[in-house]
């Protein structure tokens, strides 16, 4: 069920931007994790795997130093023992596919070309100065607080609202948690990560990739590469594989591991830490066999929040990178340049003009 309608160019590049911690059954094959030098277990020799469920007893210590390696050394991770339960990730993709295979018209309900839409469906479209065809379609909504709004959502398919409110507030409990233990790891002082916490906002995106005929192949993609203009991104992918990393040069596919999510260093993290951690390059590549699907929640500061690094991030060995701006000064400078990563940020360099 491929969406036809290429509308206007809108894609990531252009982007303005439960329960409790119930253990999951991970099925994670010994055989395909190694331990690097900082003790982390990689995935197929891409990402470290992070257990969240460390963070609440006698291992926050190393898991916040976990994560920090993360960040540092690979720009994301897969997650695991993230609090959401099994019956709930299912629950949200099993809804997120239904809503695609509506038909098109009752989909085109949502669509919207403006960018600061509280929902809107974006579709594929063709890049005619690239002569690339983008083929995602994506729902994407604000659902930070959810009653604010929830009334705003599709009623079709049924229990949309229903599920997709349990899993926006699960998703944010993980975010929280996620997010105290990184500031906390880089060092940032409890008023420092209140700031950015306190207006924390929530935007999630629910993300079809349709097959492709084969004889395109060479010329679609899923979303090319991208930063996410994010804190962190947390996606939840299915089970068919289509998400690449640029690791040392190459693009390297990150195979999905049952019940674990894939987070990301964004661009905003990027700033708050003053280069400490780079925010992930990634890409979607599509397949002619299999249509895929995920979930991505992207955790965002309130627009008026301070971006630049604390001042306890600073020091002669780190020299300031960035000055002061707020989220909404750089979303707004993001969707005037159009660049696809995080040279967004260059233009609030302490050095720059
Ligand atoms: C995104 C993104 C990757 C995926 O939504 O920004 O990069 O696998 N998604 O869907
Ligand atoms: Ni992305």
């Amino acid at each position: 069920m491929a969406p036809t309608k290429a509308v206007v160019a809108d894609d990531h590049l252009a982007l303005p931007a439960g329960g409790k911690n119930t253990p999951l059954t991970n099925t994670i094959p010994i055989s395909n994790v190694q331990t690097d030098i900082y003790g982390l277990e990689i995935w197929e020799g891409t990402l470290p795997i992070i257990d969240l469920g460390g963070i609440h007893g006698p291992r926050r210590s190393d898991t916040i130093k976990q994560l920090g390696h993360a960040c540092q050394h690979y720009g994301g991770f897969m997650l695991k023992n993230h609090g959401i339960s099994e019956r709930l990730l299912n629950d949200i993709m099993s809804k997120a596919r239904e809503f695609f295979h509506l038909p098109e018209e009752e989909r085109m309900k949502l669509y919207s070309p403006d960018p600061t839409s509280l929902i809107r469906l974006a579709t594929g479209f063709k890049d005619d100065n690239q002569n690339v065809f983008v083929s995602r379609e994506s729902l994407k909504f604000h659902c930070h607080p959810i009653e604010n709004y929830v009334n705003l959502w599709p009623t079709n398919p049924p229990s949309y609202r229903e599920v997709v409110s349990e899993y926006c507030v699960a998703a944010k409990r993980a975010e929280i948690t996620l997010l105290e233990a990184v500031f906390e790891g880089l060092g940032m002082e409890r008023k420092s990560i209140d700031q950015i916490l306190d207006n924390h906002g929530q935007y999630a995106s629910l993300n079809y990739y349709p097959t492709c005929d084969k004889s395109n192949l060479g010329l679609t993609f899923g979303l090319r590469g991208h930063t996410d203009p994010t804190i962190l991104t947390m996606l939840l992918p299915d089970e068919v594989s289509g998400l690449e990393i640029l690791q040392d040069g190459d693009w390297v596919p990150v195979k999905p591991i049952p019940n674990t999510l894939i987070v990301h260093v964004g661009d905003v993290l990027q700033g708050l830490s003053n280069c400490r951690y780079k925010s992930l390059l990634h890409r979607v590549i599509v397949n002619s066999e299999k249509e895929r699907l995920s979930i991505a929640s992207y955790c965002y500061p309130s627009n008026d929040t301070q971006m630049g690094p604390p001042k306890e991030l600073i020091d002669d060995d780190h020299p300031l990178i960035y000055k002061d701006y707020t989220y909404e000064e750089f979303y707004t400078t993001m969707w005037k340049q159009r660049l696809p990563d995080a040279s967004r940020l260059d233009s609030f360099k302490v050095s720059a003009a």
